[in-house]
């Protein structure tokens, strides 16, 4: 008897043809379907953000791909504890992270802000140069995408710390681990990039009290989840100087609501959650590689440890 074909369904806010296509490049004997309440059931599932009723529906999932590496939207809805979650894994967003941020980093450390604005008023003007001494880069999150940044910016010959919660060796960047020395992490910090995963722990961590412990004239690189930062308190120290400016991708409301002051703010520099995008062809080849995986026994990374929320 021959075996029944692989079934998988995908579920995103996103035109779903392109993927399916590519899917059926990968598994030209599999069913493939998109989404709708009534859809019959799958073995496998590619999804972003899904809703509670993807969930409640699909009951014979033999594990369910995140479009993403956050899976912070997956993990609000009520999912069986023991349908195995994955998350991408870099899947070609690691070399975009480190391109936005030394973008971010040599923008602000060059002076190309301030170049910018003399340009539009037709100014001819040197100021002094600053020294990479003087910006030591502080990475909240060691982890795929992480630990791809720190070693970028470290081959700019920044000093380069990073803070996670497990110790990590990584060449040319200081390690520093948990709470007990998030204060000295920070202390030494006068750039920040935040590359954390949005748990329970992470919420709200880059707030009025965190931020004012980072070196005077601190810039703030944030490209992980906006639930991360307290927005008021960025605009207050930035209005005191203590926050030399920010480069934002992520809001606690996305697409940002047009009237906020991130808009405006002169110092601020906002994107529109673009710094590590979700590429079709990479997030496809990892997808069906973990697949064929799965269905040879074998094991596999990117599982989400729920119990860890990342
Ligand atoms: P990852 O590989 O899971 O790395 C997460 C890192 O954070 C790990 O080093 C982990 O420490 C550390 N961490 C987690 N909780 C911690 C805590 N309570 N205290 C200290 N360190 C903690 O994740 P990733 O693939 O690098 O992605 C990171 C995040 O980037 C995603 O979750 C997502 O929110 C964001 N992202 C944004 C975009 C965008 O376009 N803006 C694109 C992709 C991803 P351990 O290593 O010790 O576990
Ligand atoms: C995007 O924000 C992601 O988590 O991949």
């Amino acid at each position: 008897m021959q075996a029944a074909p692989m079934r998988i369904i995908f579920c995103a806010a996103t035109d779903p043809q392109p993927w399916l296509e590519a899917l059926r490049q990968e598994f030209p004997q599999a069913q493939l379907a998109v989404w709708h309440s009534g859809a019959p059931p799958a073995d496998y599932a590619v999804v972003w953000a899904p809703p509670q009723q993807f969930f409640d529906e699909q009951t014979q999932l033999k594990a369910v791909f995140n479009m993403g590496a956050g899976v912070d939207a997956l993990l609000k809805r009520d999912i069986a504890p023991q349908l195995p979650l994955v998350r991408l894994s870099d899947a070609g967003m690691g070399v975009q992270m480190a391109e936005y941020v030394c973008h971010a980093l040599i923008r602000h450390t060059r002076q190309f802000d301030v170049f910018e604005a003399q340009a539009r008023t037709g100014q001819w003007h040197e100021p002094v140069p600053l020294e990479r001494a003087h910006y030591p880069v502080g990475i909240l999150g060691l982890g795929v995408l992480g630990e791809r940044v720190a070693s970028a910016v470290a081959a700019l010959d920044f000093p380069v710390l990073g803070w996670s919660r497990s110790p990590k060796q990584v060449a040319g960047v200081r390690s520093l681990c948990g709470m007990d020395q998030l204060p000295a992490f920070l202390a030494q910090t006068r750039v920040l990039v935040n590359l954390l995963p949005l748990t329970p722990e992470t919420e709200n961590i880059l707030n009025r009290s965190t931020l004012s412990q980072l070196q005077a004239g601190a810039y703030l690189i944030n490209v992980a989840r906006g639930r991360h930062v307290v927005e008021e308190d960025v605009l207050a120290l930035l209005d005191s100087g203590q926050l030399a400016g920010a480069t934002l991708d992520v809001f606690r409301t996305e697409p940002l609501p047009p009237a906020h002051p991130f808009w405006r703010h002169p110092r601020v520099t906002v994107t529109p959650h673009i710094a590590g995008r979700t590429m079709l062809p990479e997030t496809i080849a990892q997808i069906a590689g973990k697949v064929r995986a799965l269905e040879a026994g074998l094991p596999i990374e990117g599982l989400v440890d729920r119990s860890r929320g990342y």
